[in-house]
């Protein structure tokens, strides 16, 4: 499909004439703020420890772990970096793995007894970062983020998923070669999942984390059970029994780990997978009726119904911080990260990707309205580049969300918000213009990392192969 770039819509009347002609309102504020007592440099209480602004850095792996489970050089830069930006709040810092057989790459990191004081290491050195730049680390709030890759496991070997489903789905078990039940986790293997989860954040809270997220986004595991409509036994069906498995590690974690605050990073609506049609653009595998998205309407589109209730169980739990994101990268991309080029497994997209960030925006204004006491964090600005600080802005501004996440913005851009503190201009060859690289190149075995803009990968060896990658597909 065609549609303008973001770099072609130079004014804030061309930015918001292409907002309105495609039916894609978002909250736009001519001028941004700078300073101390600016909108997005309001403190807000979190239950983790105040946060010193309305910044947050999304979770991002690089795929640059050790096979242990420990940091590498990448990943130590890549966490410093998340210091330096300025940003009050470090969403989970990246997905970390609570045992090896949910990995979602052999080289994810995994938070264990022998990784631990790499892992503490980690938030250590994101802090002395922050230090560094700002003076002093108030307002730094650093969380982790635990995971089970779920069907997205590849725990030994890049090239081959090892899946561990929540049920038998007709489109995602052919793409991940699930074709018997083996793969599904019984009600005893979440069970001692569970306990898994439990032991890793008694250890975040050891190593100084704030607070863990119970990962519930993206198609892996936690996102996959509050789908799990058919599934039989205890922790799936309804409501209840789909959203046990979130009950049973906030219940253990609250006795093993007292004062530790939990967090969820949740996918609030779903899609069906979408796949190339036949001129490239991606187009939904199962059309029309899709029972399998939490999220969903069953026929294709979106209802916060159950999404909202999950929150209101949330605050029933006494977890007060969310992160809002959809889809899942792998089988439905243009809605979770709208990009104005696919990554290599990906398709064209089907629609213009400012109409896939209005969508995170409106969704997550709705869910807020109704939640106005837990703190928001909100997923898929990136992709607004030039023109993220103005709708970001006037989103907190008027309180559509608590806090505004980046993603690949801060791979090629780490101290953008530092930026807009000091009122200076975006520096316009450093904003990411969703080339989508940092995906590709995992897809393909390879670290990831901002291979056109950040210089220090520009001059890796691995560029040569991304770039071949992107031009050959
Ligand atoms: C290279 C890369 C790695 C990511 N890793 C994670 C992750 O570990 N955990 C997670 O919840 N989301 C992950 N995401 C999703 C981002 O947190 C974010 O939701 C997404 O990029 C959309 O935000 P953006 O538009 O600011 O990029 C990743 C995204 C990218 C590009
Ligand atoms: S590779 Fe760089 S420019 Fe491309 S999407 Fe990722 S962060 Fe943005």
């Amino acid at each position: 499909m065609n549609f303008p770039k973001i770099a072609s819509l130079k004014t804030a009347d061309a930015f918001q004439s292409r907002l309105n002609e495609i039916g894609a309102p978002m909250p736009f504020d001519e001028t941004v703020e700078a300073g101390a007592g600016s909108t997005l440099w309001q403190p807000i209480d979190s239950g983790a420890g105040v946060i010193g602004n309305r910044w947050t850095i999304l979770p991002m792996e690089g795929w640059d772990g050790e096979a242990d489970g420990t940091p590498t050089d990448l990943t130590r830069r890549r966490w410093r970096n998340f210091g330096l930006s300025g940003a009050g709040l470090i969403w989970g810092g990246e997905a970390v793995a609570v045992r090896h057989d949910g990995r979602a790459n052999p080289n994810q990191l995994m938070l264990n007894d022998a990784t631990a004081s790499s892992i503490e290491s980690l938030r250590e050195e994101l802090v002395g970062e922050h230090v560094k730049a700002f003076g002093s680390d108030d307002g730094l709030v650093v969380g982790l983020q635990l995971t089970h890759s779920g069907r997205y496991a590849r725990p030994n070997d890049k090239k081959r998923l090892e899946p561990r489903i929540a049920y038998r789905h007709p489109v995602l078990d052919p793409r991940a070669g699930v074709t018997d039940d083996g793969a599904i986790l019984s009600d005893d293997d979440l069970d001692r999942l569970v306990d898994d989860f439990i032991a890793a954040a008694v250890l975040a809270q050891k190593i100084g984390y704030a607070f863990i997220d119970v990962k519930h986004c993206h198609g892996y595991l936690g996102h996959e059970l509050l789908s799990g409509f058919d599934r039989p036994g205890k922790y799936g069906g309804d409501f209840e029994g789909r959203t046990r498995f979130l009950r049973n590690v906030v219940a253990g974690v609250r006795a093993a780990a007292p004062g530790l605050a939990i967090g969820v990073r949740l996918s609030v609506f779903d899609y069906s997978p979408y796949k190339p049609g036949p001129d490239g653009d991606g187009v939904p595998e199962v059309a029309g009726a899709y029972p399998y998205a939490f999220g969903g309407d069953g026929q294709g589109g979106i209802d916060l119904t159950e999404p909202s209730k999950f929150l209101s169980l949330l605050k029933e739990l006494g977890i007060r911080l969310v992160c809002t994101t959809c889809g899942s990268p792998y089988y439905n991309p243009h809605i979770q990260r709208p990009a104005a080029f696919p990554p290599s497994d990906g398709y064209q997209p089907p629609e213009d990707p400012l109409a896939g960030v209005a969508r995170q925006i409106d969704a997550t204004a709705k869910l807020k309205s109704e939640h106005p006491d837990l703190v928001i964090v909100g997923s898929g600005y990136t992709y607004l580049q030039d023109w993220l600080p103005n709708v970001g802005q006037a989103a907190v501004r008027s309180g559509m969300v608590d806090s505004i996440g980046l993603g690949r913005m801060v791979l090629s851009y780490p101290d953008l918000p530092a930026d807009v503190f000091a009122g200076k201009s975006l520096v316009r060859k450093r904003v990411c213009r969703t080339f989508s690289e940092c995906t590709t190149a995992p897809r393909n075995g390879i670290v990831s990392g901002c291979y056109p803009l950040d210089p220090f990968y520009k001059e890796r060896p691995e560029r040569e192969q991304v770039l071949a990658i992107t031009k050959g597909k």
